[in-house]
């Protein structure tokens, strides 16, 4: 298993960027899962123990094209310093709008313990994986803390800083590799891998992942994807064609239709080992919600091991009851994917 140098080993007294999963779900203004946060709390309240400064920083959504208020992360550095205060001393923090300004980052660091950096996403260095962008801040800290698993499959500039930095990983990260390690190394067969939720980019670990499950099932916005013929789908040996099942789907396109459900949940039954990556349907519209319930309740009831991965995933489970069925759920579906396929991230290597 991966041994990373962990956030205890952080010297006391240090300035420290802490890369933080901020991409929450919303709706509207409002917050609809604040997990990853309080995923982050521990992390968060150890280097402050340590009389750390801590400079946030984090992502939310994929701005391009956007208008950047629309994609703020003020509202996350609010719900944050929200969970850290609670009924604790104050702590002084601000937010800061522009992450590349000299007299604002030395001005926030001088007066502050935590200073939270706006959306990396909204400056294009952070996507090209140019760590430039951190000119400024890196004059001002010493240190790099990673708990951002949820994106640790991306080659961002955040996430490949460790390359010219001390770095250390914070408790929910390690957790994650631990917990995905574990799982993985026991390897009990046979092994079914679900796919569903909208982001196409799932589709480019298809090849790699029929070589080391016994099936995938493939449900979400991804059956229309994979039938207009995808770079996945191509040029497959008929044998590996085979072990892919893909969702027909209800008339609309929007969940799975009755014989999806019957046959998906079969084969989950037989399953020791499921990973399951993303809803069945369009979770976000009530009337198809149907087909993610009915296969998280086949995932809870079978008796292999279990890992799920994904906001909605994660919501159908919680809402079903079913958490406390489910060996562990990770805070995202790409990177889980990533480490599965290749065993090793860009937050490492
Ligand atoms: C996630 O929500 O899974 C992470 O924040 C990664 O987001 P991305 O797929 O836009 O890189």
């Amino acid at each position: 298993m991966k041994q990373l140098r962990s956030v205890e080993m952080v010297p006391e007294n240090v300035n420290v960027i802490l890369r933080m999963d901020t991409d929450l779900p919303f709706e509207g203004e409002t917050i609809l899962d604040d997990s990853r946060l309080k995923k982050t709390i521990p992390t968060i309240r150890y280097l402050l123990e340590k009389n750390c400064k801590i400079i946030i920083l984090g992502h939310r959504g994929r701005p391009e094209g956007k208008v950047a208020s629309e994609l703020s992360l003020k509202p996350v550095y609010v719900a944050l310093m929200e969970l850290l205060q609670d009924g604790q001393q104050l702590i002084d923090s601000v937010f800061v709008d522009d992450i590349k300004d000299e007299n604002k980052i030395g001005l926030a660091v001088k007066n502050n313990q935590i200073i939270f950096g706006e959306n990396l996403r909204f400056w294009s260095e952070e996507d090209a994986g140019d760590t430039s962008l951190f000119g400024v801040i890196k004059r001002y800290t010493q240190a790099l803390v990673n708990d951002a698993f949820a994106v640790a499959h991306r080659k961002n500039a955040s996430i490949i800083l460790h390359r010219e930095m001390e770095t250390y990983y914070g408790f929910s990260f390690a957790e994650e590799v631990e917990k995905i390690s574990q799982i993985l190394e026991k390897e009990e067969r046979p092994m079914i891998i679900i796919l569903g939720g909208a982001k196409e980019d799932k589709l480019k670990y298809i090849d790699d992942l029929l070589k080391i499950a016994d099936h995938i099932l493939i449900g979400g916005k991804l059956p229309k994807l994979v039938q207009n013929p995808s770079p996945a789908s191509r040029d497959l040996p008929l044998t590996m064609e085979a072990k892919i099942v893909v969702a027909k789907l209800r008339e609309d396109g929007l969940d799975l239709s009755e014989e999806d459900i019957v046959k998906f949940s079969e084969i989950i039954s037989s399953s020791k080992t499921i990973i399951w990556s993303g809803a069945m349907g369009f979770y976000e519209q009530e009337n198809s919600r149907i087909g993610t319930q009915k296969i998280a309740q086949a995932v809870a009831d079978s008796l292999g091991q279990k890992i799920i991965a994904g906001g909605d995933t994660s919501a159908s489970i919680k809402d079903l009851g079913l958490k406390n069925k489910i060996d562990f759920i990770c805070s995202g579906g790409g990177v889980m994917l990533e480490m599965l396929v290749k065993g090793d991230l860009p937050a490492w290597s």
